[in-house]
């Protein structure tokens, strides 16, 4: 399924949900990357202080809603009680900060997920767990991507769910872009869409690895992406890359 769908087109993702046109990481976001055409939605999860896996990109609450300090330092009803891009939440409101679980219980028959885990800046302990547990607990395990800028995260992954696929993201210029994911155990690569290149693609492909760039709204550089016959592409319009490939 990380590979090319079998009417041979890259995949759509929505990253952070479709952020160009709602509140990144909401489950309105989300909504809207699915209505605009894509196959599945890119996120970001953290943990609570109550060890819950809630959606959110920042280590940090203050960038995107109305609460002060980590996420960490929070418990999740803490949380759920703010407000995220400019709306009000409340409970389950949908522009309110979402857990994990919930994201999963929406997307299942309707989009594929790809989690990012992100850390503060350390990885937090047992987060692969959860996040596993979650993905095991809906269903979501075989239409799922587990990714992170924290490769011994991507090897946790691997090591807990064998058959669940992961990803290693980077943005750089590595000498060995395959060699990142095999030490990972990973299946895919996941590079800035300003460092793939053909190169790295053909020899992804060779290894059986998948190439899935983020997240570019720029239709020329999306263009040159489906040239390099890459996977699929991440953007925050969904729409340009659903345009680009002409659908
Ligand atoms: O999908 C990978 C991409 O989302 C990584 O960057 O900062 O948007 O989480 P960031
Ligand atoms: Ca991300």
């Amino acid at each position: 399924m990380w590979q090319h769908r079998a009417d041979g087109r890259a995949r759509v993702f929505g990253h952070r949900g479709a952020m160009g046109h709602a509140p990144e990481n909401t489950m309105a976001s989300f909504r809207k990357a699915v209505e605009l055409g894509a196959d599945g939605i890119e996120l970001d999860v953290h943990l609570t202080a109550d060890d819950e896996v809630v959606v959110i990109h920042d280590p940090f609450l203050d960038r995107t809603t109305n609460g002060r300090g980590p996420v960490r330092a929070h418990s999740l009803a803490e949380i759920r009680a703010l407000d995220v891009g400019g709306h009000v939440a409340s409970g389950c409101d949908e522009a309110g900060v979402p857990t994990l679980g919930e994201v999963l219980a929406w997307a299942r028959g309707r989009c594929v997920v790809d989690v990012e885990i992100k850390g503060n800046p350390a990885p937090y302990p047992g987060i692969a767990t959860r996040v596993v547990e979650l993905l095991t607990a809906h269903g979501m395990l075989d239409r799922s991507i587990v990714i992170s800028f924290d490769h011994p995260t991507v090897r946790e992954v691997k090591a807990l769910a064998p058959g669940l696929a992961t990803g290693v993201l980077y943005s750089c210029r590595p000498i060995d872009a395959v060699g990142l994911a095999v030490v990972a155990g990973a299946d895919a690569l996941l590079p800035h869409w300003s460092y793939c290149n053909a190169e790295d693609v053909a020899l992804a492909h060779k290894a059986g690895l998948s190439v899935h760039p983020w997240a570019t709204s720029d239709p020329a550089e999306i263009r040159s992406l489906l040239l390099m016959g890459v996977d699929s592409i991440a953007s925050n319009h969904p729409d340009r890359v659903v345009a680009e490939l002409g659908l």
